[in-house]
């Protein structure tokens, strides 16, 4: 059982390649190692015991992606994380973003077809709701017109996998992910942000290690019980597992529709404070903090409605916010240990 997992050496992906080899896959990765180090092939098989097959070329290339799907056409599923993910730059850089995360999945899919490859999961988010209406928010809310090129890239790539499903024998699953953080329990995996963080998690972490000298909180005037914004935050660990048992489903022919739609989060809000309060009370380091104005394109509030998932994958994130908090501070202080 060959699958494939684009982006393997990245945050999600890497997770992703511990929960597909620990229930006896076998898997190649094809990253392109822009955003990610080769190290981590080695650690990831220091938590296995297998060294995942790997290789090094951009998904861009229609010619070493058709070549890669003609040398591995018994692959029996694909999982796609590769793609550029930051917003701020999105916006900077439009065209590098609709290039890189458009064309590199209309090689695969097009690489599936001539293949005959059926499978693909497909890593989408929660930025395709925007600021829902209704919280929790449930798949069927309406996808609202993205802030960002990133964010429309992330809609897009969902059409795509959709039309391409009803002309040929592909099935696709969208996994909209709320927010990931954490490490796995080792530390020998975790997020590595090249340059300085956008997201939440590493800046507190890499606040508290002495990288940076304050957390900015963006925005304190929000709608919200304390006035901070809110999400739902989910260990990449549960995550991970989400992606092995979106795979099953395909195999196992227990599809509903050609093309499914899942949200995965925990189904709780919290808020930027309670992860400042959650990291200062798993980890016993205290944070420094300043109070900022909001951050442009940021919504107030989203959680997820995860009924769907927890009834049709019978999948359930399990990992309490003082066990992401405590886990993402593991993985820090690993980090540094190596001195990075
Ligand atoms: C962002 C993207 C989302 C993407 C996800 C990928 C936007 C609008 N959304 O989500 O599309 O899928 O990253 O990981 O950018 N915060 C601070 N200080 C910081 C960093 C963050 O207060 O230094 C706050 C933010 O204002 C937000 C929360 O922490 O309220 C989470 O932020 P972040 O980790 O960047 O994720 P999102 O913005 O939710």
């Amino acid at each position: 059982m060959k699958i494939l997992v684009t982006g393997g050496t990245g945050y999600i992906g890497s997770h992703t390649v511990v929960e597909l080899q620990s229930k006896g896959y076998e898997v190649i990765i094809v990253d392109d190692l822009s955003n990610s180090s080769i190290e981590v092939l080695d650690n990831i098989a220091k938590i296995t015991g297998e060294i995942p097959l790997f290789e090094q070329f951009d998904l861009t290339d229609a010619g070493k992606t058709g070549a890669f799907f003609r040398k591995h056409n018994d692959l029996r599923g694909i999982i796609h994380f590769a793609a550029f993910k930051a917003v701020g730059e999105s916006v900077d850089f439009p065209l590098k973003y609709y290039h890189n995360n458009l064309v590199s999945l209309i090689n695969i899919l097009q690489g599936m077809m001539d293949n005959n490859i059926l499978n693909i999961v497909f890593s989408s988010s929660c930025t395709v709701y925007g600021q829902p209406d209704k919280l929790p928010v449930k798949e069927e809310a309406p996808v609202q017109k993205a802030w960002s090129p990133y964010g429309n890239t992330k809609q897009i790539s969902e059409e795509i996998i959709s039309d391409t499903s009803k002309v040929s024998g592909i099935q696709g699953i969208l996994l909209r992910y709320f927010n990931p953080i954490g490490a796995h329990e080792t530390a020998l995996i975790g997020e590595l942000p090249l340059g300085v963080p956008n997201s939440l998690m590493p800046y507190i972490t890499q606040t508290a290690i002495g990288k940076r000298p304050f957390l900015r909180v963006w925005g304190s005037d929000y709608n919200t019980p304390d006035g901070t914004a809110v999400r739902d935050y989910l260990h990449v660990s549960d995550l991970a597992r989400a992606h092995v048992i979106a795979v099953e489903r395909m195999l196992d022919n227990k599809m509903k529709q050609k093309v499914e739609v899942f949200n995965l989060g925990t189904g709780n809000g919290f808020s930027v404070m309670q992860v400042i309060e959650s990291f200062e009370r798993s980890t016993g380091v205290k944070l420094n903090y300043q109070i900022m104005d909001r951050r442009p394109g940021d919504i107030e509030k989203v959680w997820a409605d995860t009924g769907y998932a927890n009834k049709e994958l019978g999948w359930k994130a399990e990992k309490s916010l003082d066990e992401m908090t405590a886990s993402a501070w593991k993985w820090e202080k690993a980090l540094a240990e190596k001195g990075r």
